[in-house]
């Protein structure tokens, strides 16, 4: 799944994992358990992350080679991965050594401006991952997670200065990643994202389900 930030990837791909029984890989989700857990993977990408940049490529590609490593054969969704041309051919050795591969790219286009309105009101769960929002997807209380009760925040990223650091970051380093995999032939599927959620997924599930038919 790749997209600009807030394009509504997590969203997206917490629906998909439902209903074809898939791991969810979030690379963005993964650094911040890191970072919750005080490792040094977790401290080194804190800085890259508060301000909006990309966390180095080598350490992205080992944390997520070793993520697919373990994943299950039924397969899996990558959010927010790769985000470089140089992620992606990575990518195709990780996926390799696992015997794996991509089936389909779902590829998320938004405008900016959206983006920074779902950002500023995007409130998170910092223990389950849960994703909100104060406009379109209230909790049932407000400030607390559905799930766990735990005290919602709003990511440190999510500043708007940050939000336009990141969408100057997607622009120049991960916009050429989408070129890349049409070049190379793979299915991408481009999904306007400016939608509702509800139009997004019927969109997405019309184009998984034929090709979970075969
Ligand atoms: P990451 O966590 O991946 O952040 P991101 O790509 O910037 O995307 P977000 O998670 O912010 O947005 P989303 O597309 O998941 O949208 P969401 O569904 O939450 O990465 C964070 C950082 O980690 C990066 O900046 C980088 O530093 C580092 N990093 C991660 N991966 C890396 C990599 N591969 N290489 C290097 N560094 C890496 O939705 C957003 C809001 O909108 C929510 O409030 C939601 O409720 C709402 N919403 C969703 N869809 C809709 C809709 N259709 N209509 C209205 N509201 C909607
Ligand atoms: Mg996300």
């Amino acid at each position: 799944m790749l997209g600009a930030p807030g394009s509504g990837k997590g969203t997206q791909c917490k629906r998909i994992v439902t209903r074809y029984g898939l791991l969810h890989l979030s690379s963005g989700d993964i650094l911040r358990q890191q970072r919750v857990e005080g490792t040094e993977l977790g401290k080194t990408a804190r800085t890259y992350m508060d301000s909006g940049a990309l966390v180095p490529d080598q350490i992205i590609v080992e944390m997520m080679a070793d993520a697919i490593m373990k994943a299950p054969d039924a397969g899996f969704v990558l959010d927010g991965f790769p985000r470089t041309v140089n992620q992606a051919t990575e990518l195709a050795k990780s996926l390799a050594a696992a015997n794996q591969k991509i089936d389909v790219i779902l590829n998320l286009q938004i405008d900016d401006q959206l983006v920074v309105e779902r950002m500023a009101g995007r409130r998170s769960c910092p223990q389950c991952g849960a994703v909100y929002n104060i406009e379109r997807f209230k909790p049932k209380v407000e400030g607390v997670c559905d799930n766990d009760g735990t005290k919602l925040i709003q990511r440190p990223d999510d500043s708007a200065e940050v939000v336009a650091n990141r969408l100057e970051t997607y622009h120049l380093q991960t916009e050429p990643v989408i070129d890349y995999y049409k070049k190379n032939s793979s299915t991408v599927y481009d999904i306007d994202a400016n939608k509702d959620a509800e139009e997004v997924i019927a969109l997405v599930f019309v184009k998984l389900d034929a090709l979970a038919r075969g």
